[in-house]
């Protein structure tokens, strides 16, 4: 299934993966891959036998962590991400103290949009908020094409810092039209989401237009990252998980796809998540990602029916269990290995972002148990897959239709 190509092979040899590692930045660890083998992170999103199961954590940088306040300095998040020293340095603090097998880049899925000046800031403690919400058609003329070397130069410069220093492969992300809309349209951070639903339902052409300015912007960040030296991209669908699959079939997954498809001739891997979206899997995979986000709240085993085998898993300890003790987390990362049967398209990761509460200390122990427990070398026995079901959802049509 997986598409390894030239460029992916080569981003394998020329980045990341064995390269020496700074001793002032980035631990050494007994368990660094050799310098020509492919990293596990790439290697298990291939769905390839290799001699661990990668781990990494959604929101590994940031709050949870002590080093990162004196870092972030004052004002947003978004202040923060415009310095390429800073982002850098608060890229590389998890991966120094966990031995995770990714970095991911310090940024916020608001980012593109803010950087056109569509009106969107980050209120530490809430989250994105716009003074002025999108609700009419008047409304798009505040959402400019990106620019990335205009709009988003600091990005690619904290990417080419982190490509040297890094000996893992580094992620970068956008958010799905979907959730980008959510924050846009609702104007702050909301459980039911009634706005954004009822623009989708009542206004469908603007709906469709708003996703398709926002898949364009997604397309042309993650395009930029990959260019400055990302080597895997996910796109985050935090919240779809709130809709009908129907719903998701014609309003969404159209846009997404839009975006998995325009990023096919990169060769780098496609990661796609969000939470809550166990009726949503199989759409998740066949919009075209590589690697599909799993929440805790979906066993790996059923997830993979669910994608019919096709797609790389990742997950999905569930956050607030990480803030247990430590035999409670020590069972379920053991559950959730048993439960993958040493399937090598596993990534561990958490269900969803770490939360700010978290003690580090459990973090790290969680990667030493991974490492040291986690097999990968299973040969893939797809006749246990579930057939996808009859009417396989991968839109495009669906964009032609509307
Ligand atoms: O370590 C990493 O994972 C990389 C950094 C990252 C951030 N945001 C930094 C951040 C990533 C991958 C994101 C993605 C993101 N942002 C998502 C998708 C992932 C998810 O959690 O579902 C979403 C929905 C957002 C929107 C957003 N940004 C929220 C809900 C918040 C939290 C608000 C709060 O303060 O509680 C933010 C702010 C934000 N983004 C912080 C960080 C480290 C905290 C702000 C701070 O330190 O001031």
């Amino acid at each position: 299934m997986n598409i390894v190509t030239e460029r992916e092979a080569g981003s394998d040899a020329a980045n990341p993966v064995g390269a020496p590692i700074p001793s002032t930045n980035v631990t050494t660890s007994s368990t660094e891959p050799a310098a020509d083998q492919p990293s596990a992170l790439l290697r298990a999103a291939r769905q390839q036998p290799g001699d661990r199961v990668p781990v990494w954590f959604m929101r590994q940088a940031g709050r949870s962590l002590p080093e990162y306040f004196p870092v972030r300095g004052e004002g947003t998040i978004l202040d923060a991400i415009q310095v390429p020293e800073r982002a850098t340095e608060i890229t590389l603090q998890p991966v120094r103290r966990y031995g995770v097998d990714a970095a991911i880049l310090f940024s916020d899925i608001v980012t593109p949009v803010w950087a056109v000046g569509f009106g969107i800031d980050i209120t530490p403690g809430v989250g994105p908020e716009c003074e002025r919400p999108f609700r009419t058609v008047d409304d798009l003329s505040r959402l400019r094409p990106l620019d990335p070397d205009r709009d988003l130069g600091f990005q690619a410069e904290t990417i080419r810092n982190l490509t040297a220093e890094l000996s893992v492969p580094l992620i970068g992300f956008a958010g799905a039209p979907f959730t980008l809309a959510a924050y846009m349209v609702e104007g702050r951070p909301s459980k039911n989401h009634a706005k954004v639903k009822g623009l989708m339902a009542e206004q469908p052409e603007l709906w469709h237009e708003l996703c398709d300015r926002l898949a364009d912007i997604a397309i042309a960040t993650l395009r930029a990252q990959v260019e400055a030296g990302a080597a895997a991209v996910q796109l985050f669908d935090s919240w779809a998980g709130a809709l009908h699959p129907d719903h998701y079939r014609r309003f969404v997954a159209p846009h997404s796809a839009k975006i998995m498809a325009a990023l096919a001739d990169l060769g780098v891997p496609r990661f796609h998540f969000g939470i809550n979206t166990s009726e949503l899997l199989d759409q998740f995979a066949d919009v075209g990602a590589d690697v599909v986000g799993v929440d805790w709240r979906t066993p790996l085993a059923t997830a993979r029916r669910r994608t019919g085998g096709r797609v790389a898993l990742q997950g999905n300890l569930d956050p607030s269990l990480c803030l247990a003790s430590w035999p409670v987390v020590e069972a379920e990362v053991r559950r959730i290995l048993a439960d993958n049967q040493g399937h090598p398209g596993h990534i561990f990761n958490l269900g969803h972002g770490v939360l700010p509460e978290t003690d580090p200390d459990i973090l790290a122990e969680v990667v030493k148990l991974v490492h040291a427990e986690g097999v990968a070398n299973r040969p893939v026995d797809r006749s246990a897959a579930e057939t996808p079901g009859p009417e396989p959802s991968v839109p495009g049509g669906e964009a032609g239709r509307r």
